[in-house]
């Protein structure tokens, strides 16, 4: 069963949940195109994700969800929220949402977290799961060590609810790998940042629009929380530092406000912008539609490909 049976919407595609960029109308805008949108509660209190989910109940009669980040410091209040609201469908990123996992199926909410380990996969199963967002280290943001090539077919065979596979995925080559891998679906993020609706600054989308492969780098390594973003003067001080031995405050006066500084002010050399390693395959801003659709799309010309290439 592909994943978007389980949502009830038309692609087998979820929008990567992006703090401080995933609002409710660009979760709405995503939704509208058939795929799942979801609305990235990290950098937000509560009452700001209560007011960004009743946007996006005013602009989509389509399903949507809602992307809770464990370290968020209303974690637990954000969990009631999403019952008493409503919410379908809920990913969680950054930690073990284990304990909210009976008052949410209780609710009916499809819970969906994002696991960067086999380990994880599997004790979320227990823990009531109904599927797993599988990310390998391309993806842009806070990352794990595994890659998606590799790291996908192993939690396919370790668990027995749906994986969705997420990081590397902005191509029906990619796509159709996925699917390959085991994946019943997808999540992306960065191909999704170059769409007309992303708000986020234009600068930060042409940044996109003009990285090549090599483009992205990761920060935190050395200190245990590493995030993938577009090389840049704050990026090459930061893991410079990093190397020296700097201490967490000093690192973290690089990182303070860095997203919101890319986010809003379009600041594309000491903002923070996080972005995959396919950045580099993301050429035009476009409709979030018409990246959805082209996704599909060409998914289906490389399938005929791969079966005309097999069956010689
Ligand atoms: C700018 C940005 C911010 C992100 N923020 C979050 C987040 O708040 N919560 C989360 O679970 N994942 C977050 N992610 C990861 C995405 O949800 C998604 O899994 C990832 O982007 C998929 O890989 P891709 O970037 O190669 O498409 C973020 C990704 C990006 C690019």
């Amino acid at each position: 069963m592909k994943i978007n049976e389980l949502l009830n919407v038309k692609y087998p595609l979820i929008q990567g949940g992006m703090a401080n960029i995933a609002t409710g109308e660009f979760a709405a805008s995503v939704s509208n195109a058939g795929a799942l949108g979801l609305i990235g509660a990290g950098g937000m209190t509560t009452e700001i994700l209560k007011e960004n989910i009743q946007k996006c109940k005013q602009l989509t009669s389509q399903p949507f969800g809602v992307n809770l980040m464990m370290m968020n410091p209303y974690v637990d209040e954000m969990a009631q929220l999403v019952i008493d609201e409503g919410i379908k469908v809920v990913t969680t990123g950054a930690g073990n949402p284990s304990k909210y996992m009976k008052a949410w199926k209780e609710a009916g909410i499809i819970v969906m977290p994002v696991v960067p380990s086999v380990a994880l996969a599997k004790r979320l199963e227990r823990s009531g799961a109904d599927a797993v967002i599988v990310e390998g280290t391309e993806a842009g943001g806070h990352i794990g060590e595994l890659t998606t090539m590799a790291l996908v077919p192993q939690v396919v065979e370790a668990v027995s609810i749906p994986v969705v596979a997420a990081g590397g995925i902005a191509s029906g080559k990619q796509l159709l790998a996925a699917y390959a891998l085991g994946a019943t679906g997808v999540q992306v993020g960065t191909c999704l940042l170059a769409s007309e609706e992303c708000p986020v600054h234009e600068n930060y989308k042409n940044a996109i629009v003009k990285a090549k492969d090599t483009d992205t780098t990761v920060t935190g390594r050395i200190g245990g929380t590493p995030v993938r973003i577009i090389k840049n003067r704050m990026a090459k001080e930061y893991i410079k530092r990093e190397k020296e031995g700097a201490s967490m405050e000093e690192l973290e006066t690089y990182t303070l406000g860095s997203l919101r500084k890319a986010v809003l002010e379009g600041d594309t050399q000491s903002g923070s912008l996080m972005a995959g390693q396919v950045a580099g395959m993301v050429k035009e801003i476009k409709p979030v539609k018409a990246i959805i659709e082209d996704l599909f799309h060409d998914c289906e010309i490389e399938k005929e490909k791969l079966m005309n290439f097999l069956g010689e």
